[in-house]
């Protein structure tokens, strides 16, 4: 690994997304040792004029329990590393102080092996994306004499369509080289999101069976047990599709459904998905559910007459010899009766059935990526007794009791390690966003045109029934233990 003098520089310091996610990463991975006290630097940079003590007094309850109130040696320390800079997004006065603090920091390691390590960090909604970087990119560069690197970590939502996306590539991609931007999204940096390579090409199980001649339907499926609380005005802007299918679930998806890439290098794995996303058919509107939960309008950043769905089913077909005719069915829930994400693999019957006396659960591999991570196998097995009856058990692998002990990191505190070690593996390209975004811009253009509209649920529901109703069309069986 690289070493000298590294500065992670978070902008937007004072938002929510600092507090709640950046600054806590950074603290884990500076408590794990990943982050050298002799080499890091934090800086945090935002329009608000506060002194450092105030930004490290507005973050410290969120890097531990008890931070706030008697905070450990390791939370102060930490504290020390940073620093605040205070500047508009748009012109040069604050970034050129920005850059001399940096600068600064640097020089004085500068006995440390020194190299100019600059990690920028935009928690910022991504209109300024485009100055920001362009004050980055004149202000705020890496000395190249002290050799290093200056890299820029931006998050969703990239655009609100594939035009605005593109523009959005354009402006950024004018500025930095695609080995210098890394586009965020957090379900890959979930334990069991990353472990879906391993699983599907490390397992002789799953090698000959992961294909259409086995599997009868593939659901993805996110759901939250409250709404859009406090973030209304945001989510109407962009509705369940832009903020939770079109990313996080669709990533999910191409590591379920790519093919085996050359080598885990980052580009052979890029290609892969790129391969899956361009091989997705036109969504047929047929196959598409949108909900919208009572009561979402009643919060007063959200337009009386609001169309947006905090709720959709929608079933992606994958033309390729791999997928043809498998169903994958992306659900997202937002006000729902729990909070879950998961994979469901439902296999084929068996042909021939001989135990057709009792109806038969299908076999069914289920990957839960939250709460209590597990994988679990519903099959069928005898049921214990005298009689011949059989009954749909489960080979269960729950996380917390095999691995007891071992804590999961959390997404962002890998990723962000990842940004410092410079692998983009788990980073979405440019291609693969454009991808995305060409699969559901047509149906996100007839939503915002009024031309499909969301049917209504209760919260605390399972979402309107209709959408139960398309995943039995598009093959899914319920199955029951008994
Ligand atoms: C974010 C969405 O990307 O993911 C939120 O904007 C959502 O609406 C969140 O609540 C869910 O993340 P997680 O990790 O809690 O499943």
């Amino acid at each position: 690994p690289e070493t000298g003098c590294l500065s992670v520089i978070v902008l937007g310091a004072s938002g929510d997304l600092a507090k709640k996610k950046t600054f806590p990463a950074l603290f884990n991975l500076y408590r794990q040792g990943f982050l050298q006290s002799n080499e890091v630097h934090i800086f945090g940079y935002a329009r608000t004029k506060i002194s450092d003590e105030e930004l490290r007094n507005r973050i410290k309850g969120y890097l531990d329990k008890n931070a706030a109130n008697e905070p450990s040696e390791d939370v102060l320390k930490f504290l020390q590393l940073i620093k605040y800079v205070s500047g508009s997004y748009d012109n040069e006065e604050g970034f050129k102080l920005l850059d001399k603090a940096i600068s600064e920091h640097e020089e004085s390691k500068k006995s440390a092996e020194g190299s100019s390590r600059r990690l920028f960090y935009l928690a910022l909604p991504p209109s300024v994306y485009p100055p920001v970087c362009r004050m980055i990119k004149k202000c705020c560069m890496n000395k190249s004499d002290m050799g290093g690197w200056t890299r820029v970590v931006i998050e969703k939502p990239f655009g609100k369509d594939l035009e605005s996306s593109e523009k959005l590539s354009t402006q950024i991609g004018e500025l930095f080289e695609e080995p210098q931007i890394y586009r965020i999204d957090h379900y890959l940096g979930k334990e069991l999101v990353q472990n879906m390579l391993v699983l599907r090409f490390a397992n002789r199980f799953f090698l000959p069976l992961w294909n259409r001649d086995n599997i009868a339907n593939v659901q993805i499926v996110f759901r939250e047990d409250f709404g859009t609380e406090g973030r209304g005005g945001y989510f109407d802007e962009y509705g369940i599709i832009r903020d939770i299918i079109q990313n996080h679930l669709l990533q999910v998806l191409c590591l379920v459904a790519m093919e085996k890439p050359v080598s885990l290098k980052p580009e052979h794995i890029r290609d892969e998905k790129v391969k899956v996303l361009q091989s997705v058919l036109p969504i047929n509107d047929e196959e598409v559910v949108l909900g919208q939960y009572d009561g979402y309008k009643d919060d007063p950043t959200v337009p009386d007459n609001s169309n947006t769905p905090t709720f959709a089913t929608v079933v992606l077909r994958i033309h390729n010899e791999r997928w043809e005719g498998v169903p994958f069915i992306l659900k997202a829930g937002k006000a729902l009766n729990s909070r879950k994400a998961e994979i469901r693999v439902q296999f084929k019957d068996v042909p021939g059935d001989i135990f057709r006396c009792q109806k038969q659960g299908r076999n069914e591999f289920v990957i839960r990526l939250q709460p209590s991570e597990a994988m679990y196998m519903k099959l069928t097995v005898k049921k214990p007794g005298l009689d011949m009856n059989v009954v749909q058990s489960e080979l269960d692998l729950s996380y917390k009791q095999r691995y007891q002990g071992v804590p999961i990191p959390e997404a962002y505190e890998r990723l962000i390690l990842d940004t410092i070690r410079g692998d983009q593996q788990h980073f979405v390209r440019r291609d693969e966003l454009k991808a995305a975004w060409e699969i559901f811009t047509p149906l996100l253009h007839r939503i915002d045109n009024g031309e499909t509209k969301p049917i209504s649920y209760q919260p605390g529901s399972r979402g309107p029934a209709q959408a139960d109703e398309l995943l039995e069309k598009a093959g899914y069986v319920q199955t029951h233990g008994y």
